[in-house]
């Protein structure tokens, strides 16, 4: 089941350079496509989406790009807040967010207070994040209850730190996105990541689509999640009789929005692609279904 995505959105700075504009300039479209995959991610029904937004080592780039950087956050969040109120997303940050200059943690804050009681999906922005930093904190409050009597060392199991770390940070991601054709997890949710199906694209972030999401999604939904068992141990998916009307539309008309008229030029698309997955997923479920499965829930 396909409920937790995140993503690397990396490529910002190569995408401006090769169109021969100042770094900053990826940083806009960045921000752009990252409102268009939120309300994607919000349509297919996805429950947590967690963007990587701000790394501890992005401090380490030119104090220019790292302010411009900052105060383009300040300023989606100002502008975007209604918007992820009235998309029903309940807005969170990970990371230590209290090093951003006041009106930073001011806007942060206020999107947090205004959404926390939405019941949708829940989006984290990863601000000031280093996932080394995340498990050093945890095992510092693991110590500390140790030496105050509070907690014996064979408490630390693997359940507690997941736990722990899903109370004050984020679950564990079904599928993690890196954009821009690197293959490194770059300190993000180093703990969280360790069975998420990992998917790489050469996609810059400035271009990332709707269709690249839909892409991502489809590769997952062909993979055989193990979490270390044999093939055989896995239950397989069962057959579902039919989509959501919901979400079929929205793979109907992926990319292809608008009028009635790009309707068939939609199907056949979307047909186009349904056989492409048929011919590498294994089961007798079409791939229509298996999608659907990964989106709505049902088993793994
Ligand atoms: C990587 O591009 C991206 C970042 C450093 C941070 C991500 C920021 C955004 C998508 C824009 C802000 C987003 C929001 C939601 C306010 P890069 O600069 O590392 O690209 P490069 O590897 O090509 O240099």
């Amino acid at each position: 089941m396909l409920n937790h995505i995140a993503i690397i959105m990396d490529g910002n700075g190569r995408w401006a350079t090769e169109k021969g504009r100042p770094r900053i300039f990826g940083h806009i479209k960045g921000a752009r496509v990252a409102k268009k995959i939120i309300t994607q991610s919000v349509e297919l029904g996805i429950k947590h989406l967690t963007l990587y937004a701000f790394s501890t080592e992005n401090w380490n780039r030119p104090p220019t790009e790292v302010n411009f950087l900052i105060r383009l956050l300040q300023r989606y969040l100002a502008r975007e807040r209604h918007h992820l109120f009235e998309q029903n997303i309940q807005f969170k940050v990970i990371g230590d967010y209290h090093k951003f200059p006041s009106m930073v943690v001011k806007e942060i804050e206020l999107t947090m207070e205004q959404t926390k009681n939405n019941s949708g999906m829940s989006l984290s922005f990863a601000l000031n994040y280093g996932g080394r930093q995340e498990l050093v904190q945890v095992m510092q409050e693991f110590a500390q209850k140790i030496q105050r009597g509070q907690m014996r060392p064979e408490e630390i199991t693997e359940e507690l730190v997941s736990q722990v770390l899903e109370q004050r940070s984020v679950g564990e991601p079904d599928l993690l996105i890196r954009t821009s054709g690197e293959y490194r997890l770059s300190n993000f949710l180093l703990w969280q990541a360790t069975y998420s199906e990992l998917y790489f694209t050469p996609v810059l972030w400035p271009d990332f689509s709707e269709d690249h999401l839909l892409e991502a999604i489809q590769s997952y939904s062909q993979r055989e999640r193990r979490f270390g068992l044999t093939s055989e141990q896995i239950e397989k998916p069962d057959p579902i009789n039919s989509l959501s009307d919901s979400v079929k539309e929205l793979l109907f008309t992926s990319g292809i929005r608008g009028n009635e008229d790009s309707k068939v030029l939609a199907e056949k698309t979307f047909l186009g692609r349904s056989l492409a997955w048929s011919s590498s997923y294994e089961t007798h479920l079409g791939p229509t279904e298996a999608l659907a499965q990964q989106i709505q829930g049902g088993r793994e």
